[in-house]
């Protein structure tokens, strides 16, 4: 009882903080995502409420400035590769991992792992991730070709949807001359090794 009420009023902070860092558009995207993700855990059988958690935190830094988010990086020692100083966006992941730990006080490692890998994958991804990385791809008001297809398979199999969903992503970039993000292609690699 005493668990419940402690995870409510977590549960409550994250969507609290979500929609004070977002515009009232992509913070419904958050909500669709957070319903979306805890649906797949409990089909799934993983945990419901932190799942739901690291999805309504997962694009909460996505409406910072570019240059704010390679200030934070360096101010808070986040990993910025190439990519993410060509594209500092790609950062809104590891941005918001860190503002769920230092504003909420959140440790739990797979949450934050979770919230981390949403954008590009990451090779070892546990299941809570990869539920966030497919629900964030397949949320209700996602519209492309191969989204029913995605949705069908999510309910079968969180991995082969996110290799699934991954090799949509690269091929899309490749038939733009994109380039692709190597923890992309790492993920996709590992997701068809296991
Ligand atoms: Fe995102
Ligand atoms: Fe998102």
């Amino acid at each position: 009882m005493e668990n419940r009420a402690k995870s409510d009023t977590l549960l409550q902070a994250a969507d609290d903080l979500a929609r004070s860092k977002l515009s009232g558009k992509r913070y419904a995207h958050t909500v669709r995502v957070a319903d979306t993700a805890e649906r797949l855990a409990r089909v799934h059988h993983l945990d419901p409420d932190r799942t739901r958690l690291a999805a309504l935190l997962h694009d909460a830094a996505r409406e910072t400035e570019p240059e704010e988010f390679l200030r934070l990086a360096e101010r808070w020692g986040l990993p910025a590769g190439e990519p993410e100083r060509e594209s500092p966006k790609l950062l809104h992941a590891s941005v918001a991992a860190e503002l769920a730990r230092r504003e909420l006080g959140i440790e739990d490692e797979e949450v934050l792992g979770a919230i981390r890998a949403h954008t590009t994958g990451c090779p070892g991804m546990g299941p809570l991730a990869l539920a966030l990385y497919v629900a964030d791809k397949i949320e209700p008001a996602r519209h492309y070709p191969s989204v029913e297809r995605l949705r069908e398979l999510a309910s079968e199999d969180l991995r082969e949807a996110a290799a699934e969903a991954l090799r949509r992503a690269i091929s899309y970039n490749e038939g733009r001359g994109r380039s692709i993000n190597p923890d992309s292609r790492e993920t996709l690699v590992w997701l068809e090794e296991a």
